[in-house]
């Protein structure tokens, strides 16, 4: 019998806010109506469902994920809330006040509808350790968004995050043309080295269900964080099914 991994499925439920605030622009749940999709619902029948965390970006400008959602999610579900975020003074702030599991810092750009590129940690070392610091002091663990690059890794040891997550988008975007398989090399050589490191390596970006197919055996992966994908399938399928297909592409038995 071949060797059963587990890799931890977090699933991503900002595209549901996005698709709201599309017809409900400056919408905010404290005024206590419901409207759809609900984020917050999609998150707890996620859980039903054996997702394995539930990940968060709110904007500096609010435009997707609002307030009001990321305090209804966090009494809402029993599973690690994960809130992504940009190195700002307002949302670090917000991430104390919130008192997530993880916080994920990234990098933000106003235009991008979704995280384009990898936080560049090398440049802002001590900016990112002073982040990485306030947040242990209240228990919250940080993890860093960035390319798998060795230097970006290397960078990140020295902050004192706990984790890594490897932007999976240039794999995603490679998949099905002729480098698909050089960039998940390079996910590994990442992977690997931050292993090394003593950090714990999770993905995220662009995984879908065929590309999952690649990705997964890649040793060492601690957790894959997903939102695009299942979000769309859930259309047709409901979120619960979405998710059970997910983890069990993830985590079926590896090839001998
Ligand atoms: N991880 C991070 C840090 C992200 O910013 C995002 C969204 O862009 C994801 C994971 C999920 O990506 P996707 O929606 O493509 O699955």
């Amino acid at each position: 019998m071949n060797e059963v991994r587990k890799i931890r499925l977090g699933v991503n439920i900002d595209h549901a806010a996005t698709m709201r605030q599309v017809r409900y622009k400056g919408y905010d749940r404290l005024r206590g109506e419901m409207v759809e999709p609900d984020p917050v619902a999609l998150a707890v029948e996620a859980e039903r469902a054996g997702a394995d965390g539930i990940t968060v970006h709110p904007r500096e400008d609010a435009r997707h994920i609002q307030r009001g959602d990321v305090l209804a999610l966090r009494d809402a579900i029993q599973i690690p809330l994960n809130l992504e975020m940009a190195c700002t003074e307002n949302m670090l702030a917000f991430a104390l006040e919130v008192n997530p599991t993880t916080v994920c810092l990234v990098p933000e750009k106003r235009e991008e509808v979704t995280t384009e590129g990898g936080l560049d940690v090398a440049s802002q070392v001590d900016l990112i350790t002073g982040i990485v610091e306030t947040l242990l002091k209240k228990g919250i663990n940080t993890s860093l968004f960035i390319d798998p690059d060795s230097p970006q890794v290397e960078a990140s040891r020295q902050t004192g995050a706990t984790y890594i997550e490897l932007h999976t988008g240039s794999f995603a975007n490679a998949y099905y043309g002729p480098d698909g398989e050089a960039e998940a090399v390079r996910l590994e050589a990442a992977t690997q080295l931050g292993q090394q490191m003593g950090l714990i390596v999770n993905m995220g970006h662009g995984i879908n269900y065929t590309n999952i197919e690649r990705v997964r055996i890649i040793p060492g992966i601690h957790e894959m964080n997903i939102g695009h994908s299942i979000l769309s399938r859930a259309l047709f399928s409901g979120i619960g099914e979405a998710v059970r297909e997910m983890k069990s592409r993830m985590n079926k038995e590896l090839p001998a």
